[in-house]
């Protein structure tokens, strides 16, 4: 194993990895590694008892928060049903089922119905949608609850680092409308970090 991979491969289960390896060459890639060693990084910190995620594709970040977390229980939102089936076939094959609330729906629309609260939260769904459930993210949180947005710097477009394609600039205008917000509630304390393809940490006042 290289150096700089040792430095940010994530500790999970070996059949995890290999899920994860797998999964990583689909359309809807799973976390990058340095991603998802943030995130378990997060997780062993705050130690949730509730976690909520957008976006659990084949449920491989689910499946890690929850061997990360024992106690917690897990909430996690997909649209596409055949994803939401592979994760209900991984949730089985990693024993988790039991503390797992699987939910095949659209993520603004299980949000706004969510009543219960979080520690953390994974969000991990349509990047153009951020802006929208920021509002529901903020009330399902827990004052001290970490809210962790994936793929927030996409490619260097959402800097302006790197030209953003026409086709994306609704999405890049979108996830700058997200941050500008988090970053300026004095409800949140926000660190924007360049891992994997960006990643904003929010902790809740
Ligand atoms: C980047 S993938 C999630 C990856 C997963 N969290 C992981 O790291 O293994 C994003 C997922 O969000 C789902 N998604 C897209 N739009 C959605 C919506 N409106 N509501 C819920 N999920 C959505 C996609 O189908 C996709 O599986």
């Amino acid at each position: 194993m290289e150096f700089t991979e040792m430095l940010t491969r994530p500790s999970i289960p070996a059949r995890l990895e290999e899920l994860r390896r797998r999964a990583k060459e689909g359309r809807d890639p799973s976390a990058a590694d340095e991603t998802l060693q943030l995130l378990l990084t997060v997780a062993r910190l705050c130690r949730p008892k509730r976690i909520l995620e957008i976006g659990t594709a084949e449920g491989l970040t689910s499946v890690a928060l929850l061997c990360e977390c024992g106690q917690a229980r897990l909430t996690t939102v997909e649209l596409d049903e055949e994803r939401y089936r592979r994760a209900l076939e991984n949730f089985a094959a990693f024993g988790v089922t039991e503390r797992v609330h699987a939910i095949l729906g659209d993520g603004g629309d299980v949000l706004s119905s969510l009543e219960e609260k979080f520690d953390l939260i994974f969000l991990d769904g349509p990047k153009v949608q951020y802006i929208k459930y920021l509002p529901d993210c903020k009330r399902l949180l827990n004052a001290g609850g970490v809210l962790f947005a994936d793929d927030v710097l996409l490619y260097g477009w959402v800097t302006g680092k790197v030209p953003v394609p026409p086709k994306r600039r609704m999405l890049a205008e979108h996830i700058r409308e997200y941050l500008k917000a988090v970053c300026e509630d004095p409800d949140f304390i926000t660190s924007v970090l360049e891992i994997g393809e960006g990643v904003a940490l929010s902790v809740k006042k």
